[in-house]
């Protein structure tokens, strides 16, 4: 991998502050958020005080548990505004989800909630690596979602040089990347993967380009992929997490020298792990849905919010604080196949193990007869081209599927180029069980 030298860089002091400090300054912001909410948000007086809570009754961190849970349908039921704290002509800037599900959930941010965005995201970027001066190619998309004005503004913030690309034209991208040279690159995980073909398809060696690092979130990606991409374009590959809800990409980042899952920037963003079934808290270490409650956010405080997310929670190693392993899924993606669990991280991470099979999938849920099934489409590399290597590859993925993951799937392996390409996030399952029932 290309050697990022020794780029010297000045932490901020409370990344390596004690765990001491960085709590007190937790519960003095956390106390904060709390009576922001109470005093500002119609819905958190309501539900406080249903369940009996108060932010004046908040002592320590640990207070926090008696305090309601945020989710998203509250903001879809306060649409569009009805959860800003702030009179609308503070805020400064909109963003919103897509809303594939019904109504987007929008959030709002003021002068100084832009400003946290910017410092979180460069903050992030730096962990990753990136320095000021150097260059950045965003390939994150533009609009309402936050990938790519909010690395944006980062990477400004950094004092780097951003290429705003946004997502889409991927012959365009690879001609950029070649002729402006840029040390970085922020992408989602999937997208960087059309990159690569392109690279490919132009006969270029993506090895041999400037990138050192690449960014990549707003989706899940295993350290399977990691892996690949980092060999295929000879750079490091990092991972950065966030949410519209509580603020966009920047929440986390993983620190590239260590890679071994994301720093949570916790003075600014409380984690919690619960329990998905019963909402109870459980240990650091444990797996669990993750939840986060913001301690400075002025335009939408969020409390105790449930991301759906699932992960776990792990001491800091490069920083002071607290790490979250690699999401392994939303629990909403979560398959449940005759009675097994499974997770479309879990199909990508035994594909990177099948020789053969490009990097390309999509899960199709279907009925046969009574029972769900599962289809694995995946290409064959595009130096496999006879059928018999092909079918081989594919009986060689159903087999590692039923044998690690546990489930019986069928596995087609097409043409390269047959799985439908990510502009952005990835579509990885497509459910045609409905209506069939
Ligand atoms: O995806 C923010 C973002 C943009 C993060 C660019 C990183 C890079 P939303 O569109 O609101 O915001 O989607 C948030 O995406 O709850 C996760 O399910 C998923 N997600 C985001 N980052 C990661 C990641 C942006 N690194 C939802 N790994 C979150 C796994 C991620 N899932």
């Amino acid at each position: 991998m290309k050697d990022l030298g020794a780029k010297p860089s000045e932490l901020e002091p409370i990344e390596i502050a004690s765990r001491d400090e960085i709590e007190a300054l937790q519960l003095e912001r956390l106390k904060w958020s709390l009576s922001h909410a109470y005093k500002n948000v119609p819905m958190y007086k309501k539900r406080f005080d249903e369940a009996g809570v108060h932010p004046d009754d908040v002592k320590s961190l640990k207070d926090l548990v008696r305090f309601p849970f945020t989710l998203k349908d509250d903001l879809r039921d306060n649409y569009p505004f009805g959860l800003f704290a702030v009179p609308r002509e503070k805020i400064i800037r909109i963003h919103a989800s897509s809303g594939t599900t019904g109504k987007s959930t929008v959030v709002g941010y003021t002068r100084n909630d832009c400003d946290l965005f910017a410092n979180m995201v460069a903050r992030s970027l730096r962990a990753s690596g990136v320095r000021p001066g150097e260059m950045v190619h965003n390939a994150y998309g533009y609009g309402l979602f936050t990938g790519g004005l909010g690395a944006h503004v980062g990477i400004e913030r950094l004092g780097a040089t951003v290429v705003p690309m946004g997502g889409g034209q991927t012959a365009k991208q690879v001609q950029l990347i070649n002729d402006f040279k840029p040390q970085a690159i922020t992408v989602t995980p999937s997208y960087v993967l059309n990159l690569l073909e392109e690279f490919q398809r132009q006969g270029l060696d993506p090895r041999n380009t400037s990138l050192q690092v690449g960014i990549f979130g707003a989706e899940p990606w295993t350290n399977a992929m990691r892996n690949e991409v980092e060999q295929a374009f000879d750079m490091h590959a990092v991972d950065i997490y966030g949410l519209s809800e509580i603020m966009g990409p920047g929440v986390a980042n993983e620190c590239v020298e260590t890679k071994d899952g994301l720093h949570i920037w916790e003075d600014h963003f409380y984690p919690e792990i619960i329990n998905s079934e019963t909402g109870e808290l459980v240990e650091d270490g444990e797996q669990g849905e993750l939840v986060f409650t913001t301690l400075t956010k002025e335009g939408i405080p969020m409390i105790r919010y449930r991301t759906r997310d699932l992960t776990r929670l792990l001491p800091g190693t490069a920083r002071s604080m607290r790490r979250m392993e690699k999401i392994t899924g939303r629990s909403d993606d979560m398959i449940i196949l005759r009675g097994v669990n499974v997770f479309p991280t879990q199909i990508e991470e035994q594909l990177m193990a099948t020789d053969g099979l490009a990097p390309h999938f999509q899960i199709e849920l279907y009925r046969e007869g009574r029972m769900d099934a599962m289809r694995v489409s995946v290409e064959a590399e595009p130096n496999v081209t006879d059928t018999e290597s092909r079918n081989a590859a594919g009986n060689a993925l159903r087999d590692l599927i039923k044998t690690v993951v546990g489930v019986s799937t069928d596995v087609v392996v097409s043409e390269p180029g047959s799985v439908p390409r990510s502009q952005g996030k990835a579509v990885r399952v497509v459910d045609n069980r409905k209506g069939e029932r």
